[in-house]
């Protein structure tokens, strides 16, 4: 049997989710990483960035030059913070790569809608109408084959896959879902905010832009895609002093008042029954279980007559670069836990 080779490139090695890109694309047996692109005037190499991949990995970043990329890669991740990822996304997309953007620039449908929640304006609209929104298991037949995905946010995956069987099913009435979250601390990224300093965080849990996070249009326009009806949410995210982990609980409620939760669990495992990443779990799900790996681990009780889903991710694997790696995956044809289990 003959395996194809893909040529991987990363834009932004040196964030956080960069690094676990890295350290994900060197395990993956179909992938050579072959082009670390730097915005850096000093570019550095990646081994001193990050001294965990002496020895693995000691390639030096060059220049994010879309050509030069394009001569050396047929997929590039795209690592950057939202409005500078879409100053490069059309000239990689030129140079005839695959591109696997994690920022949120190509995730909101709706260049309006975009620019009201990320005050900017949309730059790159024409691409925006061919983005695929990179959740597998809920969107997997368009992610295949796609040139552009847009790889969801961290919160955002653990809100849609907690709530998507009970939607696809009608098993809770219209109405505003509370998504009540919590997060690592590297879900805000590597640089330097006075706010995220270790003394800041450490020993300290409080929530946040409450009801005003910008994730929150993303998880409606999921939700109601799935629903096939405009979806509120009230998104409650909270900063929980870990490094890493997403833990979510979302409150609903049951369209009918008969239903145990025996039937809830039921429709939760029929949702996800095939699915690689998600585990359906009896007990509830923590953080710590799902750390360095690309599960979302799930469950549903009812109490005082709501509907409660609990789910876990790793924020910077199943939330940001593994999710990649998936969609990478499906897009060139490949088993989808090829890299990753
Ligand atoms: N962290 C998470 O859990 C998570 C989860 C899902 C999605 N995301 C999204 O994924 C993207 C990367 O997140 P992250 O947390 O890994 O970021 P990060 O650690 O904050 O790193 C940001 C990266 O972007 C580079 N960069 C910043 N501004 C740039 C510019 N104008 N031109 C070129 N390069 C620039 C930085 O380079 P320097 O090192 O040179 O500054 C760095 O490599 C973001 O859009 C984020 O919203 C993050």
């Amino acid at each position: 049997m003959t395996y194809m080779t893909i040529r991987a490139a990363i834009v932004g090695p040196t964030s956080y989710t960069g690094l676990e890109l890295i350290k994900l694309l060197l395990s993956h047996e179909r992938i050579e990483l072959t082009y670390l692109a730097s915005g850096r005037e000093q570019l550095p190499n990646i081994a001193e960035e990050f001294p965990g991949l002496i020895g693995r990995c000691e390639m030096v970043c060059r220049p994010i030059d879309a050509a030069a990329i394009g001569r050396e890669a047929d997929v590039v991740f795209v690592c950057l913070p939202h409005v500078a990822a879409m100053q490069h996304v059309p000239a990689l997309l030129d140079a005839g790569l695959r591109v696997v953007d994690l920022s949120a620039d190509y995730r909101i449908e709706d260049p309006a809608r975009y620019a009201s929640v990320y005050g900017h304006d949309h730059e790159d609209t024409e691409n925006l109408a061919d983005a695929v929104y990179g959740l597998p298991e809920l969107f997997r037949r368009h992610i295949e084959g796609a040139t552009l995905v847009a790889n969801p946010g961290c919160y955002p995956t653990a809100a849609a896959l907690a709530a998507a069987p009970l939607l696809q099913r009608s098993l809770v009435r219209d109405g505003t879902i509370v998504v009540n979250a919590a997060s690592g601390v590297t879900g805000a990224g590597r640089g330097a905010k006075p706010h995220l300093h270790f003394p800041e965080v450490a020993e300290g849990f409080t929530a946040y832009n409450v009801g005003l996070h910008r994730h929150q249009p993303e998880i409606e326009q999921t939700l109601s895609r799935v629903k096939g009806r405009e979806t509120t949410v009230l998104f409650v995210p909270h900063l929980l002093p870990i490094n890493r982990g997403i833990l979510e609980t979302l409150y609903l409620e049951p369209a009918d008042d008969q239903i145990n939760e025996d039937e809830l669990f039921t429709a939760f495992e029929d949702a996800y029954d095939e699915e690689p990443f998600i585990r359906v779990r009896n007990d509830l799900p923590n953080v710590r279980d799902v750390r360095d790996t690309n599960f979302c681990d799930m469950t549903v009780r009812l109490a005082q007559g709501r509907i409660i889903v609990f789910s876990a991710i790793d924020n910077l694997i199943k939330g940001a670069s593994g999710q990649a790696v998936q969609n990478m995956n499906l897009m060139f044809g490949l088993d989808e836990t090829e890299g990753l289990m």
